[in-house]
């Protein structure tokens, strides 16, 4: 089959590589149909590069058809139109009990000391294959699929596996008051998604970035908009002026470790892929990931006594934390991983009764494999208006 490789620092290819096919009971495979890039795959683009391998398929918001099941899969049937969420989990462990599923005891990459296994995401998250290919190896199929009605086109159901539970879980932890107002830092498809949840909820929503057209797409959806372009230097107080001089209640940043800024760290991220691997790979686990830009804007922003819930992917323990400011303001702080099929019984009566949150119009690019290079290069460039891709390995 066709698949999109890692080959190394901002170079990823279209291949050839061999069929996947069921290895376990509780495996199925599914004939992908739609598979996104996201905004997590750009830091395996570049600052992740260190655990990477050449050849490694990208890709982690799948969705198709069911063609191949183990017999294990519970009544997961050839046939079925599936969401596969991007981690894999087992649905009756301990982790997956409490509906933590990005915790999976049964997945778990305990030899890196991390949470459960994600599709095509590095050897940190168990450097299981993902589907930016024609198919995709579903381990634990059991539980790792959302089944999906027929009827409306993929377009509506694109976002489930990742970016829209994502940005619902941004907003539940972020633990908005009733008719209280939330800041979304970062305009990308999961703080976008994230404001017409927000604004869905009946909060007041305030976004910022600083890319013109994702500003523009955010307002013309009514959401109040800060152009942090204008605004390097002043972002906390134009937000406190907005807000009665008091602050926001609580703080979304969906911007995570590729923020714009820090150009220390941006220096050291580019040393470091330039390093053998077995010496880059621990200095990107201390110092070479750490670009809190967003996150020191977070904890200024938010009131005292509030709350910032982070969506954004972190790595690295290296960059100072105000802890004195974090304490002091008395702030409370979540983040993680969403943990997709926790939000999927409140999210798809919004799919099925309509499109309220804009799912059909959403993507700005539907192209066939072929093109992932360049849209790769596109998509992190912020270049050409791209905001969300679609791989169609049908087209
Ligand atoms: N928690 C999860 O489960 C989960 C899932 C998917 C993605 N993510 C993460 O969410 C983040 C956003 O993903 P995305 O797909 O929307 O990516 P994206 O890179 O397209 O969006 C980030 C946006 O932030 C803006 N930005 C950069 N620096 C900023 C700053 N200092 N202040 C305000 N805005 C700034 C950029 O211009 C860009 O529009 C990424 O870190 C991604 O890895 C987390
Ligand atoms: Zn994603
Ligand atoms: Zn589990």
């Amino acid at each position: 089959m066709k698949a999109v490789t890692w080959h190394g620092q901002r170079d990823v290819r279209v291949e050839e590589v061999p069929d996947p096919f069921v290895q376990e009971p509780t495996d199925a495979v599914i004939r992908v149909t739609t598979s996104n890039i996201c905004g997590s795959d750009l830091h395996l683009y570049e600052p992740l590069a260190p655990f990477m391998r050449v050849g490694n398929i990208l890709g982690h918001e799948n969705m198709g058809q069911v063609v191949e099941v183990g017999s294990e899969v519970g009544d997961l049937k050839v046939g079925d139109r599936v969401s596969i969420p991007f981690q894999i989990s087992c649905g009756h462990c301990w982790m997956c009990k409490q509906q933590l599923y990005t915790q999976c005891e049964t997945t778990q990459v305990r030899d890196q000391g991390m949470g459960a296994a994600l599709f095509g995401f590095s050897k940190l998250y168990g450097e299981v294959p993902g589907g930016q290919a024609e198919y995709l190896r579903v381990p634990q199929a059991q539980f790792t699929h959302i089944k999906l009605p027929e009827g409306p086109a993929d377009d509506r159901f694109a976002y489930l596996s990742d970016i829209l539970p994502t940005a619902w879980q941004g907003v539940e932890y972020a633990n908005v008051p009733d008719g209280g107002t939330l800041v979304v830092l970062g305009l990308g498809p999961i703080g976008d998604f994230a404001c017409r949840i927000a604004q869905h909820k009946g909060y007041r929503v305030i976004g910022v970035d600083l890319v013109p057209e994702r500003l523009e797409r955010v307002r013309a959806r009514g959401v109040e908009v800060v152009d942090l372009s204008e605004h390097e230097d002043d972002l906390g107080d134009v937000i406190r002026d907005m807000t009665g001089g008091r602050g926001p209640d609580s703080v979304l940043d969906a911007v995570g470790m590729e923020a714009h800024g820090s150009p220390a760290t941006t220096f050291i991220q580019k040393a470091a892929g330039l390093l053998p691997k077995a010496i880059a790979a621990p200095l990107m686990q201390t110092a070479g990931v750490d670009r809190l830009n967003a996150l020191y804007s977070a904890i200024d922003i938010v009131r005292r006594g509030g709350t910032i819930s982070l969506s954004g992917v972190y790595g690295g323990m290296a960059d100072p934390i105000p802890m004195l400011t974090l304490f002091d303001k008395q702030i409370q702080l979540r983040m993680g991983q969403c943990n997709i099929k926790r939000w999927i019984p409140d999210i798809m009566p919004l799919l099925t009764d309509g499109d309220p949150l804009g799912c059909d119009t959403f993507a700005t690019h539907r192209v066939p494999l072929s093109q992932a290079p360049e849209m790769y290069s596109k998509f992190q460039k912020k270049e050409d208006g791209v905001v969300k891709v679609q791989l169609k390995p049908e087209l």
